[in-house]
């Protein structure tokens, strides 16, 4: 199975940034890359990252999208949009989504749905808070949004899954690579439940990813790739993160 390292920029760049720092990364790439990459900047910069990678392995994400194809939502973005302007994946299910704007599993599952439907990958993005993980309510928590997140349609194949322990994120804290490898495990085996089959889903892990850990966890049990935020506005390290792949 081919690693996928993503890099979410999250709400960060300007044109300029966006184009230095992914033609860099393409340059690289075109050389040869140890995983498939993709890069997720903001909805504006997506245009200037398509033409800077063009021509390079790098594919083209978005952080978000709108479950609807058009019409009165202002502020959103449609799958449909997306996919014309380059897209390859959509992330999904964010816990800053999640958090920030008040997404439930049934808005996740909506915006999955209207990814595929449109041709995108769905990144679909689960992970337990600190609070919860106190109160050992990780695996019930995965359970819960994992089922109530995929669409009807979802499938191994055209669907990728990323486990992003909430506490983890730009905190520099990653969770062990046990915890990492079970939590996994759970996700394949609701996904093979829920969508019938899980053969060659890959599931990335996200949260606090750098350089310096990136071989440990990759090389996890279970672990196909990464969803990388903070270390992938920095292109030395995440290019490290893209040759650490096994
Ligand atoms: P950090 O890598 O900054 O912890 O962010 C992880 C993340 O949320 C990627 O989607």
């Amino acid at each position: 199975m081919t690693y996928l390292i993503a890099g979410n920029w999250k709400m960060n760049g300007t044109p300029a940034s966006a184009k230095a720092l992914a033609a860099g990364l393409a340059a690289k790439a075109k050389a040869g890359s140890k995983a498939e990459i993709a890069l997720c900047p903001p909805a504006p910069l997506l245009s200037a990252v398509d033409a800077a990678v063009a021509g390079s392995p790098i594919a083209l994400g978005a952080q978000d999208c709108h479950a609807n194809e058009k019409g009165a939502h202002t502020g959103d973005v449609s799958a449909w949009l997306l996919k014309a302007l380059g897209c390859r994946f959509v992330i999904v299910g964010h816990s800053e989504r999640r958090a920030d704007h008040g997404e439930t599993d049934a808005m996740v599952k909506a915006k999955a749905a209207a990814a595929l439907k449109a041709g995108l990958t769905p990144i679909v993005c689960v992970g337990e808070t600190d609070a919860q993980r106190e109160r050992g309510e990780t695996s019930a928590v995965i359970a819960t949004q994992v089922a109530g997140s995929l669409p009807e349609g979802a499938t191994a194949a055209n669907t990728v899954m990323a486990y992003e322990p909430v506490w983890a994120i730009g905190t520099g804290k990653t969770a062990t690579t046990a915890d990492i490898a079970a939590v996994h495990a759970q996700i394949r085996e609701v996904f093979k439940a829920t969508a019938g089959e899980a053969g060659g889903l890959r599931i990335l892990y996200g949260g606090s990813v750098k350089g310096a850990n990136a071989a440990e966890i990759l090389a996890t049990a279970g672990v196909n790739g990464a969803l990388v935020g903070g270390a992938s506005l920095d292109p030395e390290d995440f290019w490290k993160i893209i040759q650490a792949c096994p």
